[in-house]
């Protein structure tokens, strides 16, 4: 009876071998680690005190990106340079090397420094109104029952900002707690522009106030666009305020979605959690 068993044990073991045996031949450097990471061919390599790094694949990754065979969907923007930032010429580097292996450190040691309101991020209700600010609603108080479930993602009609009329026209069912507008500043690539575009679709303050009234994107619900302000130009400070008022909402600004199909996901989002911030950079996924 030993004997039985011991042979798809052998076999086992035998496998578990070929593999271990195998496993150097799929790594394709880093010292025969093999890592996802790896291959993208080098692009991304980035040398310490490079502070062009990650601008060399700026552009290549309008396309979608997926992992794990297509279950998940990326929809967050990647941290380059050339992001389009308020009041200054892109965002520049963000990090910053303050100990180097090159010059005799043990390790590569960064610094992050950034604007919070950069890239793909989520507003506090404490960013524009005083009172939320007071009342200590920062970015860590954010709930994340709201920035973790089903969500909507939708086209808005290309020719128009998020009015009453456009939120109006798309019918979004009640109950539905989580919606991510796609508008033409996905097609306009708007977030691979350097330079701030003023044009950009956004809500008016009559689009927030319908979105308010008329939906269950309200109580714990949270609208997400895709550029750096969910407000459009003209109607910044207003229809900013119409959703910060209301600290159930939270907004996220910056989206990728460039190429996602539009339909129903579980939208997983977290932000950092910085106590008394206004702001944060947020790590948004989708998964079908
Ligand atoms: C560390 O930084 C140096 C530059 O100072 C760079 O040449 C090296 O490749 C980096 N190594 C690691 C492991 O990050
Ligand atoms: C490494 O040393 C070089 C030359 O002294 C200097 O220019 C660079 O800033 C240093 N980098 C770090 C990360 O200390
Ligand atoms: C949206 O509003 C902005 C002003 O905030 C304007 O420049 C732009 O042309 C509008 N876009 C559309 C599609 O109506």
């Amino acid at each position: 009876m030993a004997t039985a068993s011991a042979a798809p044990l052998a076999s086992l073991l035998l496998v578990s071998l070929l593999l271990l045996l195998g496993a150097p031949a799929l790594s394709s450097g880093g010292g025969g680690v093999a890592h996802p990471g790896y291959s993208s061919g080098g692009e991304g390599t980035c040398g310490a005190g490079d502070d062009s790094c990650g601008l060399a694949s700026a552009g290549a990754e309008v396309a979608l990106e997926e992992h794990g065979g297509g279950r998940i969907i990326d929809i967050t923007h990647a941290y380059r340079p050339d992001l389009p930032a308020p009041g200054r010429d892109g965002l520049g580097p963000v990090t910053r090397l303050t100990e180097s292996m090159a010059n005799g450190s043990v390790n590569n040691v960064s610094e992050l420094k950034m604007v919070v309101h950069s890239g793909t991020h989520v507003d506090a209700p404490g960013h524009m109104v005083q009172e939320h600010f007071v009342a200590g609603l920062d970015v860590d108080k954010l709930d994340l029952d709201v920035l973790n479930g089903p969500a909507l993602l939708i086209d808005v009609p290309r020719d128009t900002n998020i009015t009453a009329q456009a939120m109006e026209s798309l019918n979004i069912p009640r109950g539905v707690r989580r919606v991510l507008f796609r508008t033409l500043n996905t097609d306009r690539k708007l977030m691979w522009t350097k330079e701030i575009d003023t044009s950009f679709v956004g809500f008016t303050e009559d689009g927030a106030q319908w979105l308010l009234d008329n939906t269950d994107i309200k109580l714990g619900n949270y609208a997400g666009v895709d550029y750096i302000s969910f407000a459009a130009f003209d109607h910044l400070i207003s229809a900013h305020l119409v959703f910060l008022n209301n600290p159930a909402i939270i907004p996220i600004e910056g989206l990728k979605l460039d190429h996602v199909k539009a339909g129903i996901y579980m939208l997983h989002c977290l932000p950092l959690r910085l106590i008394g911030c206004d702001g944060s950079p947020i790590r948004c996924i989708l998964i079908k």
